[in-house]
């Protein structure tokens, strides 16, 4: 059941919603409010859109009532901000050591929770360490087995650039894959979706630059990521991901212990216009 309900009072019969639905699903009716006849809502997305699109909030479809969306007009960030949020944005390795507020925790993954999924499947698990102890319990069992590994040549081909971090930890127990990081997040999705890698590669995005705009410091972690599902795979159950989803990726955050003054320069993008 998809719940979609018109209210006839506040409807135009302007068939936006009608238009716009990705399935087509929605037919409009003789008097000319819109209606998806019960055979067909097995096709529905559950994007929204009719509820998104409806100039005068009309419809609620999931249980979902317009009154609760908040309005769009006038209210997205100036194209400059963003472009400045998305050049400002660095790589994170150095961090307070203090747990985020919970409240500002939730908002994060909340906000990144909208990020869109392959035939919105959105089966986008995020895993959280919300305790800086959590992610120094996780790193110790980590850097066991690492160095472990390490000590017994089984590290694989490929890992010698691993191999530094391993030994520095081992000597000097700096830490330069965790980073000391308060917080952890672990996308993962079924490998039976449509896109997972995808799904969780773009929910990660999201959340950083989200992240970023409320002052909190990621760091994309291909290295935790490594070790946790191809060095040390018995850790994926130790955080509880499930066997049948694909570890999309790690991120580490938390409230950054470094300044950034300035946005860096790449020079032009490497564009090709084909044909
Ligand atoms: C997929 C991916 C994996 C990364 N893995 C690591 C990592 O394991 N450790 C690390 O210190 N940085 C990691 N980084 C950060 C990159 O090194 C960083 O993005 C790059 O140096 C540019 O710096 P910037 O992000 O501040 O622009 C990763 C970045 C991406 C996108």
């Amino acid at each position: 059941m998809i719940d979609f309900i018109v209210n006839r009072a506040s409807c135009t019969r302007c068939g936006d919603c009608a238009t716009d639905c990705p399935s087509r699903i929605i037919a409009i009716g003789d008097e000319g409010y819109p209606d998806i006849a019960p055979e067909k809502e097995p096709a529905c997305l559950r994007c929204e859109h009719c509820l998104a699109i409806c100039p005068t909030g009309a419809i609620s479809i999931l249980g979902f009532k317009a009154a609760d969306s908040r309005l769009l007009q006038g209210a997205y960030p100036e194209a400059d901000k963003l472009e400045i949020l998305i050049k400002g944005r660095r790589s994170v390795r150095r961090f307070k050591p203090e747990n985020l507020e919970p409240e500002l925790l939730q908002r994060l993954l909340d906000v990144a929770w909208h990020a869109p999924t392959g035939v919105n499947s959105r089966q986008v698990r995020f895993t959280v360490l919300d305790d800086q102890a959590k992610v120094a319990q996780l790193r110790d069992e980590v850097m066991v087995g690492l160095v472990r590994m390490y000590k017994e040549g089984t590290l694989p081909v490929g890992a010698e650039y691993f191999t530094r971090f391993i030994q520095i930890w081992d000597r000097h127990k700096v830490d330069l894959i965790f980073r000391d990081a308060p917080h952890l997040l672990i996308a993962s999705a079924p490998k039976s979706v449509a896109s997972p890698k995808e799904d969780c590669m773009i929910a990660l995005s999201y959340f950083e630059l989200f992240a970023q705009s409320c002052g909190v410091g990621t760091l994309w972690n291909g290295l935790a990521k490594w070790a946790i599902d191809e060095l040390l795979p018995e850790t994926r159950h130790y955080l509880g991901i499930p066997d049948d989803h694909l570890l999309g990726y790690a991120m580490i955050f938390g409230q950054p212990a470094v300044h950034y003054a300035r946005t860096v320069q790449h020079g032009p993008a490497l564009i090709h216009r084909a044909l």
